[in-house]
């Protein structure tokens, strides 16, 4: 999960819409099962199949027999995992064993069409307009082999990047940060450096099956750089993903 993300996840669902909503923080279990993991495909279905081996277990602590598994899944979910683009953790990651039926009221619709949804139900405005987040999270962001460390490097530049676009009040459909797993040479305060360096990826697109890259204000990458290369350890370089989709996918795994 993103900075503060499972904090703000739980005040929606508790507060906003007083649902009966089950937290569980499962992630040594899934940091666990991606240790020397790095083929982006392979991470992929291991994070989709041991978020259902949680589920499995929470519903059994429920009491009563669970049979159906609700998800969000969206049309693109669905064409691109059939398409071999990428196995999206609720299509193409499901486990083959999986023992619940699936409820996907939305999965015949594109991401504009489900915020219209949303309205209509009377969801909060700041849950319909949410950024989507990919179900692997940051594990899809954080490229090659996940460590620990770079986790950490990733989610905070993650939160430094939102926060500056944020009070730029720009809108831009989907922003956030990547970390790679290899290194750059730096310097800093007169010794060398050897940290990673963190891409910047911006996309607007009405469904998400092609997107542009928006031109941000050369003053605002600046700072953002400032900002990331001072604050974050681990991090010595910053740059600005210009890639259109196609030929580059939103997320970069
Ligand atoms: P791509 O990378 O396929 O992303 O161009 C398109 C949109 O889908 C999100 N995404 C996912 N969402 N499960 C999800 O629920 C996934 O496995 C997944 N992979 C990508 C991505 O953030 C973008 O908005």
């Amino acid at each position: 999960m993103r900075k503060g993300e499972s904090k703000q996840v739980v005040d929606v669902f508790k507060n906003q819409m007083d649902a009966n909503l089950v937290y569980v923080d499962a992630t040594d279990r899934f940091l666990d099962k991606l240790v020397d993991i790095a083929e982006p495909e392979a991470k992929r279905k291991i994070i989709g199949a041991e978020f259902i081996r949680v589920f499995e277990e929470e519903a059994r602590k429920v009491g009563d027999e669970v049979s159906f598994l609700a998800q969000g899944t969206i049309y693109p979910d669905i064409l691109e995992s059939q398409d071999g683009v990428k196995a999206h953790h609720n299509v193409g990651g499901l486990p083959e064993d999986l023992q619940f039926e699936l409820c996907e009221p939305v999965k015949l619709l594109y991401k504009d069409e489900v915020r219209v949804v949303g309205r209509e139900l009377g969801l909060p405005e700041n849950m319909v307009e949410r950024q989507p987040f990919p179900g692997p999270g940051l594990g899809v962001r954080c490229l090659g082999v996940i460590t620990r460390d770079r986790l950490e490097a990733l989610r905070e530049a993650d939160a430094i990047v939102r926060e500056e676009i944020d009070k730029a009040g720009l809108t831009i459909w989907q922003y956030f940060a990547v970390v790679p797993d290899f290194r750059a040479t730096g310097v800093r305060e007169g010794k060398r450096a050897y940290d990673w360096p963190c891409i910047i990826r911006c996309i607007n697109t009405v469904d998400v099956m092609t997107a542009e890259v928006p031109e941000l204000d050369w003053a605002l990458l600046k700072r953002i750089t400032a900002r990331v290369t001072a604050e974050v350890p681990g991090i010595c370089r910053v740059c600005y993903d210009l890639t259109p989709k196609p030929v580059g996918t939103v997320e970069w795994e």
